[in-house]
């Protein structure tokens, strides 16, 4: 359940008419529901109430500094794959301790860091990271506190770009040889082996690929404590869908039920890694009708926000709903929404059924949370967009859209040009 509603004949986020936001900050604009936010978190966390557990939200999903305070108000942690997301989380308020930093390229000045700041833990996906992180330890005088990241060659059934548990993916260690390389980590003297992980893909709309990865990665618990290692955490990733078309994902509660069956009689503090199912649907991209081109063949919705704002639909033929934000009585028809970038493949939408648009209608494609901003570019020159936060009757910009000068910035005419 979400907060974007029609309220006689208008959307509104919360207690706010979209149409006012689009006037005052313009488009494109991303628009998040705080009591969204708020809701998907405590729904997640909650049906995990019964067990030690921290949920760590995955902010590669969605890394706005408000949005993670948010969920830093609600005791979340967090999931890291870079410095940048480290700095972010620990501007937000973020305690370190509730942070796990994943990733398979993890640099030497990334990892300082982490272990500067005391993460909680890292998540190792290579033999030559942790002879690395062994080495960084020793130098800081630390020991760094550890699970690998075993990746168990189950098949998510999702697209295969966010498909990351399978043997042909680069995630991960072989579950093959997995024990291996934790024999080898608990020889290390700067490293402490306190965990066990994996993440086997995004978008999962169905359980039994989790519950799979879970029997296959818990033998690890035990077979380590056999070595003598005082294993504390299971870490079981994120990955559980969203609804962005007809897509019928298991609620979070029996997402969990599932879960804590698995994990029967095992005494670990179990840390999940939600990213799209807590931001996905509580976000959408506000965009400007430019003009409507009609041809023989098509019809093509031009609008001001493109592929370098949401980039999904253009990465992965991805569905996103769009719906118009005064509704409109009328004529319907079947069009391309695209943006106002020089690619083909910039679009929103393919033939869509949608009621005849005129230009400076607003559009709103939906299901934008997750992976929306984050992987917004400045392709083409295009000033990013605005992220507006709504809390109620209420909003804030959260983050200003860019200007012309954000674009040339650090960028220098060398002397010899000059
Ligand atoms: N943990 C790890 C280690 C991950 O790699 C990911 C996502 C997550 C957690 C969070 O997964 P989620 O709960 O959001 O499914 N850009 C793609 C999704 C890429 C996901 C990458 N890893 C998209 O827009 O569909």
């Amino acid at each position: 359940m979400d907060y974007f509603e029609y309220r006689s004949g208008e959307l509104f986020a919360e207690g706010v008419p979209i149409r006012r936001i689009a006037r005052e900050v313009g488009t494109p604009a991303y628009v998040y529901s705080l009591a969204t936010l708020r809701r998907h978190f405590r729904v997640f966390d909650q049906a995990f109430a019964q067990l030690s557990h921290l949920v760590c939200f995955s902010m590669k999903a969605n890394s706005n500094l408000a949005v993670l305070r948010a969920f830093v108000k609600e005791g979340g942690g967090f999931d890291i794959v870079s410095a940048g997301e480290l700095f972010r989380a620990l501007k937000a308020g973020a305690e370190p301790k509730k942070i796990v930093f994943s990733g398979v390229g993890k640099k030497k000045q990334e990892i300082e860091y982490a272990l500067s700041a005391g993460i909680l833990m890292f998540n190792v996906e290579s033999e030559q990271e942790l002879a690395l992180l062994n080495e960084i330890a020793r130098g800081a005088g630390k020991k760094a506190p550890i699970s690998l990241r075993v990746n168990p060659d189950v098949d998510p059934k999702t697209h295969p770009y966010i498909s990351t548990g399978m043997k042909k993916n680069k995630f991960g260690i072989d579950v093959q040889r997995s024990l291996e390389v934790y024999k080898r980590a608990l020889s290390f003297s700067h490293l402490e082996v306190v965990g066990v992980d994996c993440h086997i893909g995004s978008q999962l709309t169905t359980i039994p690929p989790f519950v799979d990865a879970l029997s296959r990665v818990k033998v690890f618990v035990e077979a380590l404590r056999k070595e003598g290692a005082c294993i504390r955490y299971l870490d079981l990733g994120g990955g559980l869908g969203i609804r962005y078309k007809d897509e019928e994902p298991p609620h979070p509660e029996e997402y969990a039920g599932a879960l804590i069956q698995g994990l029967e009689g095992l005494d670990v503090t179990l840390i999940l890694e939600p990213g799209r199912v807590i931001v996905g649907n509580a976000g959408i991209l506000v965009t400007e009708v430019l003009y409507l081109k009609e041809t023989d063949e098509k019809k093509f919705v031009v609008v001001d926000g493109g592929m370098n704002d949401l980039i999904r639909p253009a990465l992965y033929g991805s569905y996103q709903g769009i719906r118009p934000v005064v509704e409109r009585k009328g004529e319907m028809i079947v069009a391309d929404v695209v943006g106002p970038i020089c690619e083909s493949g910039d679009f929103f939408a393919k033939d869509r059924q949608i009621p005849r648009p005129q230009p400076g209608d607003l559009l709103a494609v939906m299901s934008a949370g997750a992976y929306g901003f984050t992987m917004s570019s400045n392709y083409n020159s295009h000033p990013k967009a605005a992220e507006v936060l709504v809390d109620g009757e209420n909003f804030d910009v959260v983050r200003a859209r860019e200007n012309l000068e954000d674009l040339i910035k650090g960028e220098v005419i060398p002397p010899a040009l000059q």
